[in-house]
């Protein structure tokens, strides 16, 4: 059987990024496979969140997914803290991964940055958390951005090493899901930088709460270079904010970069620009309209996310019943 489970940060304002790279293709994947999607409010804390944000980020999340066309009657949605089976999967991985493969993972480098004595511990142990959010419902395919994709192969081995240790075959090895266009969406301001929730320019990200003016104003400001666009992706790739802006386009219509170049090369970005404002515009301004929509009647919300989590535990309990039973644990 085929089963789908991603997640996304509720730490900050849903962007293009989440968008292009994942969101979409969770809804489409939805048409395919039993799909589990889930707020991951115990991976935000792995930085400071206040208390009162984090609540209402977790509900503004929940809306931006349900307008995006997340189905809560097909799909589960819910927000990860109220599963108790992530979090207690968690601490049997945290006993089964090692060290020395934490350490090589990226994204704590890039997080922790220099002041690495001074992380928590949880953003350290971030990656044995999500393997645990996937393995709790046994996943087989994880609709991802390319930022994942070193997390994801952590969770294999992690799968791995526990079918192994034990002598079963008990965790399938998840695959991840890279799709569409745009898996990396780069900062709006810096072609070398990804596009996300926490860089302090919030001109460097349209986020789906963008009014279609600030959509304008962020894309008319938006780093470009003073050259014509190229006519090839080979051209195209070697400059990286056009590559952004180009690559943006092409997801937002449905095409790819070629078809893109074949229309505008040897065009100016005051023209492109233009275009990509109207079509960022008539993508992202429904959904906008549809979260606003959403955002004001915030109990039917929490009756998605709570009906959501009770289903979403009623899978995960009998696989972590059995996890308990392979790994010794007394139950008389
Ligand atoms: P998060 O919240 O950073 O991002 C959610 C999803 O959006 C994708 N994404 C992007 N894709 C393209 N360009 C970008 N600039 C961009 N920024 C973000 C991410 O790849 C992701 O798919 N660790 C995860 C959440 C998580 C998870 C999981 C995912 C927790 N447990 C289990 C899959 C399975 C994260 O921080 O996503």
């Amino acid at each position: 059987m085929n089963r789908i489970f991603s997640g996304v940060q509720p730490s900050g304002n849903l962007h293009l990024g989440n968008y292009l790279g994942a969101l979409r293709n969770w809804v489409r994947l939805q048409r395919d496979y039993e799909c589990i999607y889930c707020l991951v409010d115990l991976h935000a804390i792995t930085q400071w969140q206040e208390p009162a944000q984090l609540a209402a980020q977790t509900r503004e999340a929940a809306a931006g997914l349900l307008a995006c066309g997340i189905d809560p009657k097909t799909s589960i949605l819910f927000n990860q803290s109220r599963v108790p089976a992530h979090a207690e999967l968690a601490w049997v991985f945290n006993c089964v991964a090692r060290m020395g493969w934490l350490n090589r993972m990226t994204q704590f480098k890039e997080k922790a940055g220099k002041d690495r004595e001074n992380a928590s511990v949880g953003l350290f142990d971030y990656p044995v958390l999500m393997a645990a959010d996937i393995l709790a419902y046994k996943a087989t395919h994880v609709p991802v951005g390319e930022d994942q994709k070193q997390h994801l192969e952590l969770a294999r081995d992690i799968a791995q090493k526990f079918n192994h240790d034990f002598g079963v075959e008990f965790f399938p090895l998840t695959e991840p899901l890279i799709l569409g266009e745009a898996t990396r969406v780069m900062s709006l301001r810096d072609g070398s930088k990804k596009m996300s929730k926490t860089d302090a320019s919030d001109h460097s990200r349209i986020n789906l709460t963008d009014t279609a003016d600030a959509i304008a104003d962020k894309l008319k400001r938006a780093k470009t270079d003073p050259l014509p666009l190229p006519d090839s992706v080979e051209e195209l790739e070697k400059r990286p904010e056009a590559d952004n802006l180009v690559t943006i386009y092409a997801a937002l219509g449905d095409k790819t970069r070629s078809d893109v170049l074949r229309h505008f090369s040897g065009k100016g970005f005051a023209e492109f620009k233009r275009e990509l404002t109207e079509l960022a515009v008539s993508v992202l301004s429904p959904l906008n309209a549809e979260m606003r929509r959403l955002m004001a009647d915030p109990g039917a919300i929490d009756t998605v996310l709570r009906r959501g989590a009770e289903r979403a535990d009623a899978i995960a309990r009998p696989i972590l019943a059995e996890v308990h039973r392979i790994v010794g644990f007394l139950r008389a």
